[in-house]
């Protein structure tokens, strides 16, 4: 089963009880919310592997390391996974970007797919999957699975606030994969909410509510 790391980090606790509060408007919200992705990559990046490399300082030659291995690529789930690119990006700048477009039906909660554009190069990259929502977990789910049709193997998911209702439909849909939020909240409402939540961060990050 994938693991649940839960990004507990005081900074990030703080800023996400801003998020959540529903009287932050619009601008603080994007700013939060970006934020918050980057203090969330210092978690989701804790172990990629290392190499050594020698550097000729101006006093002697060192031994140091830098990070190896697989590229990285970010895949926003449209739209409010776009929030939180740009502050992944801050300390991850040559990850390329692909998006991976789903809107939710809000009758079945069934994720609908509308738009998929990856890096050509996507079968060599680890992949983070980003949506600031876990839900139901069928959003998150079918962007996964988009990916591994295509033949990704690689790919952690990351979001802001999940329900356990949405945890447990990826684990037991990927169990490959990692799942890294910043909070676990109570459960679903009869619409698909989560609770206590943020309200629909897609609304709130662009503002179209
Ligand atoms: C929201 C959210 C997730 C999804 C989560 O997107 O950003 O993608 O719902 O719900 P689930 O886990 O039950 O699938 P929404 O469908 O509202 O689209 P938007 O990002 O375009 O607003
Ligand atoms: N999508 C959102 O934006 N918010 C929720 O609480 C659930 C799904």
């Amino acid at each position: 089963m994938g693991k649940l790391f839960i990004c507990d980090h005081p900074l990030i606790q703080h800023k996400l009880t801003y998020i959540r509060d529903e009287n932050t408007k619009t601008k603080d919200f994007r700013e939060l919310v970006d934020e918050v992705a980057t203090l969330m990559v210092y978690e989701i990046t804790r172990n990629l592997p290392l190499e050594h490399v020698q550097v000729k300082t101006p006093v002697t030659t060192a031994d140091c390391r830098i990070i190896s291995g697989r590229m990285l690529g970010l895949i926003p789930i449209l739209r409010a996974g776009l929030g939180m690119v740009d502050g992944v990006l801050k300390l991850m700048p040559a990850a390329k970007v692909g998006h991976v477009g789903l809107y939710r039906d809000p009758d079945t909660l069934q994720p609908v797919e509308y738009y998929v554009k990856l890096p050509t190069d996507v079968l060599e990259r680890e992949l983070i999957v980003i949506d600031p929502m876990l839900a139901t977990g069928g959003s998150a789910n079918m962007a996964i699975e988009v990916l591994k049709r295509r033949g990704c193997t690689q790919m952690k998911l990351m979001c802001l606030i999940a329900a356990p209702e949405g945890i447990k439909a990826v684990q037991q849909e990927h169990p490959d994969v990692d799942i890294y939020v910043a909070a676990v909240d109570d459960y679903l409402n009869d619409h698909g909410y989560i609770v206590p939540g943020l309200g629909d961060a897609g609304d709130r990050l662009f503002g179209t509510k």
